[in-house]
């Protein structure tokens, strides 16, 4: 057997503990398939003290993430520390620039700079591989890299975030509110180091503008993903949603058309029926498209120690047996420029649910509203009557544009009976 792969942990939270302790606890099987042992040599985090579940004695310890890139016993710089800038950067940079390979599950630093980290990583011969940053332990980046890539992507959609399809599980399941099941879903360790990350839908955006890079051969453009989280959606959606043969899930969309490449990260209402909608709690799934294919659908834990750490340590075997790629799958320099589609052309059927005055004449000033714009109505729902009080008024609608759709809600929500902002989802057709 050849020499060892030797490794250096950035970060040993979450993903880095469970990397470490996946290494040691399946360390002849991984030296099997790799054809040479993979060994930790070397860990740096913020706490020394801090238990991790694993033996580090042997280990040189670094209290600067940044000496890992310097040290002679280290082939492979893996990066679980997170964040678009600072240490994690500074570390990446460093360690390819020392000509060693990086491996990093941090979708944020690629969101931002992975076009020029791709290109540091071509001209240093090394590789970069990513495959925990998206979708968790599901292998998304090799399945479209390699195992796609005889097809046109045409389109693709994702449930990308775990915590955010966990709340919304949850959710509607057990009527509970948002904060308390976020609060549970930390606990767990599946929400990021800043929550907002993820209920706000950026974490998932992150992970799409990696994914439609690789889809369409354009260089990552996180810039122009349309982005909504979940913070708004209610008990009272997810219950209207039921009763219309809907679910409620955070989506991350994208598609190649006329118009340019069309990034979306937002609550979206999809057929009970449908595959998508049966993915339920921390499981994220991706669909993807090809031409020669036809549709796939990828589905697994998207979050927490062991699914995390599981691709972490495919990308460690994949480098110890001199398996790489290009970054996106195609050189840095052949990746095509972004061309962002412009949200407000993007058509859709949507949800709309206002809280109302329950007096006449409502109902009519609303639909003069949608006729004025051009949205045609599907069904109109009102079940309870409270004269006092605001009552839910639930409409969805036929095919419309963005842009007629806004402008509708915007002047709905001027009228004086109108006692809360408007509440829109879209509607899929999956
Ligand atoms: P985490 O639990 O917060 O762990 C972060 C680790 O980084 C901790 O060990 C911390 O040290 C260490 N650290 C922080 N600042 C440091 C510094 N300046 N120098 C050295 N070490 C430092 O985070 P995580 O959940 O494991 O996530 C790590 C990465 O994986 C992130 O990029 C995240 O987006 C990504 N990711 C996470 C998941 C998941 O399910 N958690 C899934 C996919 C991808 P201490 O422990 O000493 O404080
Ligand atoms: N916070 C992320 C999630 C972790 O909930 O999906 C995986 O990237």
């Amino acid at each position: 057997m050849s020499t060892a792969l030797r490794v250096g942990v950035a970060g040993l939270g979450t993903v880095g503990a469970a990397t470490v302790q996946l290494l040691a606890g399946q360390n002849a099987m991984l030296a099997a398939r790799a054809g040479r042992l993979i060994e930790v040599t070397a860990v740096s985090a913020r706490d020394r003290r801090k238990n991790r579940g694993a033996d580090l004695s042997q280990m040189t310890w670094c209290d600067d993430a940044r000496e890992l890139a310097a040290l002679d016993d280290v082939d492979v710089v893996v990066e679980l520390i997170g964040g678009a800038d600072g240490i994690a950067r500074d570390l990446v940079e460093a360690a390819l620039a020392a000509g060693k390979h990086v491996v990093t599950a941090n979708k944020a630093l690629l969101a931002h700079h992975s076009t020029a980290l791709a290109a540091r990583a071509e001209a240093a011969e090394r590789v970069l591989a990513y495959e925990a940053a998206v979708a968790g332990g599901i292998p998304i980046i090799k399945a479209q890299r390699d195992g796609l890539a005889a097809n046109r992507v045409l389109r693709l959609h994702g449930i990308l975030n775990g915590t955010c399809n966990y709340i919304l599980t949850v959710m509607r399941e057990t009527g509970r509110d948002f904060h308390d099941v976020l609060e549970e879903a930390q606990r767990l360790g599946y929400a990021e180091a800043d929550p907002a990350f993820d209920v706000d839908g950026i974490d998932a955006a992150h992970k799409l503008a990696i994914l439609a890079s690789l889809a369409f051969g354009r260089a990552v453009d996180f810039d122009n993903v349309h982005v909504e989280g979940i913070r708004h959606i209610s008990p009272i959606d997810l219950a209207y949603a039921e009763e219309l043969g809907y679910r409620i899930k955070l989506l991350g969309i994208a598609e190649d058309g006329a118009d340019g490449v069309t990034q979306r990260v937002h609550p979206s209402m999809v057929a009970k029926t449908s595959p998508i909608a049966q993915v339920d709690g921390v499981f994220n799934a991706v669909a993807v498209e090809g031409d020669a294919v036809g549709a796939t659908l990828f589905q697994g834990r998207g979050a927490g120690a062991g699914p995390t750490a599981s691709a972490v340590v495919a990308d460690l075997v994949d480098i110890a047996t001199g398996r790489g790629a290009p970054v996106f799958g195609v050189p840095a320099s052949a990746l095509l420029a972004a061309q962002p589609a412009p949200m407000d052309r993007h058509r859709s059927a949507y949800y709309v649910r206002l809280m109302v005055t329950d007096r006449p004449g409502v109902l009519a000033e609303i639909t003069a509203v949608f006729r004025d714009h051009h949205v045609s109505l599907e069904a109109v729902v009102q079940r309870a009557r409270d004269p006092h009080g605001p009552v839910p008024l639930v409409f969805t609608t036929h095919e419309t544009e963005e842009a007629a759709m806004a402008q509708s809600l915007a002047r709905i929500a001027g009228f004086d009976f109108s006692l809360e902002p408007p509440r829109m989802i879209r509607i899929e057709a999956f």
